[in-house]
């Protein structure tokens, strides 16, 4: 069967202006017939304008001032305009600052779509928030594993954090929020938040309000605060909160007994 004609490769212009994508991805972006994007900030969007003539944000898809829309209608308007070029036989690049594919669904519903119908649709990785919060924090994240959730999603089901492994909440700036319309959370439903978190956490446990800098001149923003004092917090849409571990890893002394070691062995 011969390969229809149109395609959509989706990249991450990492979360930093210019210097955080990958040569394949920029190298994409500048053979591509039309550039999708989404990204926080105007100067990324400059600058894929240089890097290519036909470059169209998806912005506009999102609620416009006063109006109310469900932003799972905003997602589908974006996969509807990308795969139409798609399917216009366009070779189509869609550019997501962060990881294209990391807590971003459009990519995903795009390259599904994309395939079914018989295109050639692949994603290619970029540097996430995750990965520059690590950097700026100077974690490794193996040291004790991690844990990562959508913050209302952690809220809304029986997730069960570890403590004695870190704990990220992407989106906690609209933490709670259930009918998809809103942008911003509030104290109430932070409040609701730390509540569920004290089964595992002390209240003045400390907790980070991280956001990665967008420019190469910005310093990220690290604030350490008492969990109790985040339902009065300066929230943004790009804060990611990170809890590290309160308690220290346990050994699992049923399976080291079926590996015939101790906790001893183990240095
Ligand atoms: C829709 S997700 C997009 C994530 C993105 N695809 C990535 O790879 O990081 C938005 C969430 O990512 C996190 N985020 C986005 N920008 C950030 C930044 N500059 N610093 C820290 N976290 C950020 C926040 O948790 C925010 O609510």
């Amino acid at each position: 069967m011969t390969q229809k004609k149109g395609s959509l490769v989706c990249v991450g212009t990492g979360m930093q202006l210019a210097g955080q994508i990958t040569v394949l991805a920029k190298s994409y972006i500048e053979s591509a017939d039309i550039v999708f994007t989404l990204v926080p900030e105007a100067y990324t969007e400059r600058w894929l304008k240089k890097l290519n003539g036909d470059v169209r944000s998806l912005q506009g898809y999102y609620a416009q001032e006063g109006e109310v829309k469900n932003r799972r209608n905003t997602y589908d308007e974006m996969v509807t305009a990308i795969l139409t070029e798609v399917r216009n036989g366009q070779n189509v690049v869609c550019a997501l600052y962060g990881h294209p594919g990391v807590f971003a669904c459009v990519s995903h519903l795009a390259i599904e779509q994309a395939k079914e119908e018989g295109y050639n649709a692949q994603m290619l990785p970029g540097v996430s928030a995750e990965a520059c919060l690590w950097a700026d924090l100077g974690i490794d994240p193996g040291s004790c594993g991690h844990q990562s959730y959508e913050a209302s999603q952690f809220m809304f089901f029986e997730h069960k954090p570890d403590p004695s492994t870190h704990l990220l909440l992407w989106q906690i700036g609209i933490a709670g929020e259930h009918t998809l319309t809103q942008f911003n959370t509030c104290s109430d439903k932070l409040q609701v938040l730390v509540e569920h978190l004290l089964q595992w956490y002390p209240v003045d446990h400390k907790v980070v309000l991280y956001e990665a800098a967008s420019l190469p001149t910005q310093a990220p923003r690290i604030e350490r605060i008492s969990l109790s004092l985040l339902p009065q917090a300066q929230l943004s849409g790009i804060t990611t909160l990170l809890i590290p571990p309160s308690q220290t890893l346990t050994y699992n002394e049923a399976v080291l007994t079926k590996l015939g070691i101790t906790a001893g062995d183990l240095g």
